[in-house]
């Protein structure tokens, strides 16, 4: 069974001492997560200025990358169901100086997005958010015409047989991730209330990227 946002909130309250060394242990396996950040945020096409969502900002490992791209007059909020999660980013943001960076305590299907949105990151948090349809029509409401929202996460692979699935399923168990977690399917929803969905997996299917454009019809060109 899939935890509940109660039971995800304690979970994370327990992995936030020394989250981000847990998380950097499954570079161990070839798993590249500072790359497939790195891709979102590029998929996002960020101007100086921009203002940006990251919904599940854990620690704030994305804040850097996307302050590479908005620069100082842009603005981040990170918004996170979890305390300890939050402090950790709350920590790094003192640690760096940014005054530009916002936290926000919220399970992510009740946040509501800022009217001057401009495009929305979720890396490796969407899929534990039981209303995570709610937080896609929510953020496609409130971005403009053209602009984007990615989803960096996890999913279960095709590819492989029943016993390799269940072994990287296990691997991952301590993070909260389950079967039936592993089989929600964000882009689905993606798809029904996005322009266009593009879809890249990485790690043999266990994870993807997708990128949602609102329709373009009017407002500005994205590719200007
Ligand atoms: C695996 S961590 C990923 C953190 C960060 N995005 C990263 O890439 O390192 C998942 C994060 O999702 C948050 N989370 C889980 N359920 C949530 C919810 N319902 N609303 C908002 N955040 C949630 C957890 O507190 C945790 O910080």
């Amino acid at each position: 069974m899939a935890l509940s946002v109660d039971q995800f909130q304690a979970l994370y309250e327990r992995l936030s001492h020394g989250y981000d060394r847990k998380a950097r242990l499954f570079s161990m396996i070839g798993f590249d997560e500072v790359r497939q950040k790195r891709q979102a945020v590029a998929e996002l096409r960020l101007r100086p200025g921009d203002t940006v969502v990251d919904i599940g900002c854990g620690t704030g490992v994305n804040f850097e990358l996307l302050l590479e791209e908005v620069g100082e007059s842009g603005r981040i909020i990170g918004v996170d169901l979890t305390q300890g999660m939050l402090a950790q980013a709350g920590a790094r943001i003192r640690e760096n100086g940014w005054n530009n960076v916002e936290l926000v305590q919220s399970d992510a299907a009740e946040y509501a997005f800022p009217p001057d949105v401009d495009a929305v990151l979720s890396t490796y948090a969407l899929t534990f958010v039981p209303g995570f349809a709610s937080v896609i029509e929510s953020a496609l409401i409130a971005l403009g015409s053209g602009q984007r929202f990615a989803v960096l996460d996890m999913k279960k692979s095709q590819k492989w047989p029943g016993w390799v699935v269940n072994l990287m399923l296990k691997s991952v168990s301590g993070f909260g991730i389950t079967h039936d977690l592993s089989e929600r399917k964000p882009w689905e929803v993606m798809e029904k209330h996005a322009a266009s969905v593009t879809m890249t997996e990485y790690f043999g299917g266990f994870a993807y990227l997708a990128i949602a454009q609102k329709g373009a019809e009017k407002g500005r060109d994205p590719t200007m």
